[in-house]
């Protein structure tokens, strides 16, 4: 069933269980994972962060490694791991770069975020050479990598056993463009015609999400629904237009669950286990779940879980009428886990200190607070203004949780909307990026609650037995490196049109 053994190299920023800062950490692991199983010979390549515990990884030096950018020579230390005795992993080791405890550089810090991932992208290629190790394909993700597609298409002496590399840009987030002054540049080391507006030029700056759109010999995102919202606006962020006169080589792959981690049947850091015929353990969990938040034990009472980045995308603002009304009225209990934008932490810790008992928040990253609250809880709250896949919503399901989310992007393609006649569906959905329809949707999830307690237990089970495979996302995206392979291979036997 698996196709010829490929060679896929992933250059990335993160990677569950090593770093992790969104959803982007949860699919370099899971997709890798499962290349490997299916024979593909997949391996990553990420920095080695100073957050990243290397003796609990068992992570060892391999080699010292020489990279050549602004005309100087950079030397690194090139560290191995295995990610689930499965996936070799090499690590980019250079304290200047990656010492630092943060996966990206935040205020000031995120001008030097051009030179370090410019070092990763660039590192990639002596990397393969080095090591011997001639992918068949790159598979880059998101701005931070985007760069490696253009030094592939302008090998430097040296480089050519890498001339048949093709490559694969996965777009999880086109609203993170990697947007930088223009004085990195020349340090960069892309040949001066790169500097175009159809390339990495933009409004004067660099962009180097752009650059990979423009240079990638396939690009796909996360879900279909998305892969089309990106070639319009707003949903491609300024780049649909270059996006759209790329749809033909784009393709949107909807993202999996990986079952080794969130699987209620097995997870381990969850106070019991359950599944979709014995649900006794996620009562326990959601008893847990109140205890850790500070909530009364209250059975009638339904519980609104959130786990997320507190970015904008989210549409948290959305909620500023429903969730203080509905705490008021003593309808429902609230638990948050999230971290970003300071005005939605204080309105989640607003709620917190007016309701104690009923809200309770957390502010920080916490990976078992995740699984706790997505096991524990009856609804969980995404209204993302835009949502290339969202994971959350297919964990919920599968932990039981009825998901109450907006029609977007890979919510779209995930959720269906509450039937009141029948009961089917698996969540609740709302169109309009309206306070009223988030207040509208949440209604009926609370008033289903109450008064369709049946219908809740259906949809229960038809989230739970609901399964997001990545075997059929891994099945796609081994058909796209075949695409991106044949297109370098077009592109390698085409006549020189001086330009291209
Ligand atoms: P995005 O990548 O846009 O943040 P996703 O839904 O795709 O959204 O993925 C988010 C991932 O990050 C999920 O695995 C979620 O559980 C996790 N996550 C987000 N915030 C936190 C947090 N504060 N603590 C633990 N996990 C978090
Ligand atoms: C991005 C998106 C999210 C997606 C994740 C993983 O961060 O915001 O929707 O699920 O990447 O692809």
């Amino acid at each position: 069933m698996s196709g010829p053994r490929r060679k896929v190299l992933f250059v990335a920023s993160e990677c569950l269980p090593y770093a992790k800062a969104g959803g982007l950490g949860d699919v370099v692991s899971a997709l890798s994972k499962e290349l490997v199983r299916r024979g593909d010979d997949a391996r990553i390549l990420l920095p080695l962060y100073g957050s990243i515990d290397r003796r609990r990884f068992g992570i060892e030096p391999l080699q010292p490694i020489c990279v050549h950018m602004g005309g100087e020579e950079i030397w690194a230390g090139i560290c191995r791991g295995t990610l689930d005795g499965l996936v070799p992993v090499y690590f980019l080791d250079h304290g200047g770069f990656f010492g630092g405890r943060d996966v990206y550089g935040v205020g000031a810090a995120y001008d030097f975020d051009v030179r370090r991932f410019a070092f990763l992208s660039r590192a990639s290629l002596q990397l393969a050479l080095d090591l011997g190790f001639v992918p068949d394909v790159m598979h880059l993700h998101d701005w931070q990598t985007s760069l490696v597609a253009a030094y592939l298409s302008d090998l430097p002496p040296g480089f050519e056993p890498l001339a048949d590399t093709a490559t694969v840009l996965t777009i999880h987030n086109v609203e993170y463009q990697g947007k930088f002054p223009a004085d990195a540049f020349p340090w960069i080391g892309l040949p001066p015609d790169a500097f175009r507006p159809d390339r990495i030029e933009d409004f004067g700056g660099l962009n180097l999400l752009k650059c990979g759109i423009a240079y990638a010999d396939a690009l796909t995102t996360v879900s279909p629904t998305h892969a089309r919202e990106m070639t319009g606006e707003p949903g491609g962020h300024g780049l649909g237009a270059m996006l759209a006169a790329r749809a033909a080589d784009t393709v949107g792959i909807l993202n999996g669950v990986d079952d080794d981690v969130w699987n209620p049947e097995i997870d381990s850091m969850l106070p019991a286990r359950f599944a979709v015929d014995d649900l006794r353990g996620k009562f326990e969990c959601r008893r847990t779940l109140q205890h850790r938040f500070g909530l009364e034990e209250r059975h009638d009472l339904p519980i609104l879980g959130v786990v997320s980045r507190f970015a904008p995308q989210k549409g948290f603002d959305l909620l500023r009428d429903v969730l203080p009304g509905l705490l008021d009225a003593g309808l429902v209990q609230l638990c948050v886990i999230g971290s970003g934008a300071r005005h939605v932490e204080d309105f989640f810790r607003a709620l917190a200190s007016v309701h104690p008992g009923r809200a309770g928040a957390f502010f920080g990253y916490s990976e078992e607070g995740a699984h706790l609250v997505e096991a524990g809880s009856d609804f969980f709250l995404m209204p993302s203004l835009y949502e290339p896949c969202g994971l959350n919503q297919m964990y919920s399901m599968r932990y039981g949780t009825l998901p109450i989310v907006r029609a977007t992007g890979g919510l779209a393609d995930t959720v269906s909307d509450h039937d009141p006649r029948t009961g089917a569906g698996t969540g609740f959905v709302f169109v309009e990026a309206t306070a009223e329809a988030a207040a509208d949707a949440i209604g009926r999830a609370v008033r289903c609650w109450w008064e369709k307690p049946s219908h809740v237990a259906r949809m229960r089970r038809a989230g739970m037995a609901l399964r997001f495979p990545w075997s059929v996302g891994a099945d796609l995206y081994e058909r796209t490196y075949e695409r991106a392979i044949a297109a370098r291979r077009a592109r390698d036997e085409a006549p020189e049109d001086g330009d291209a």
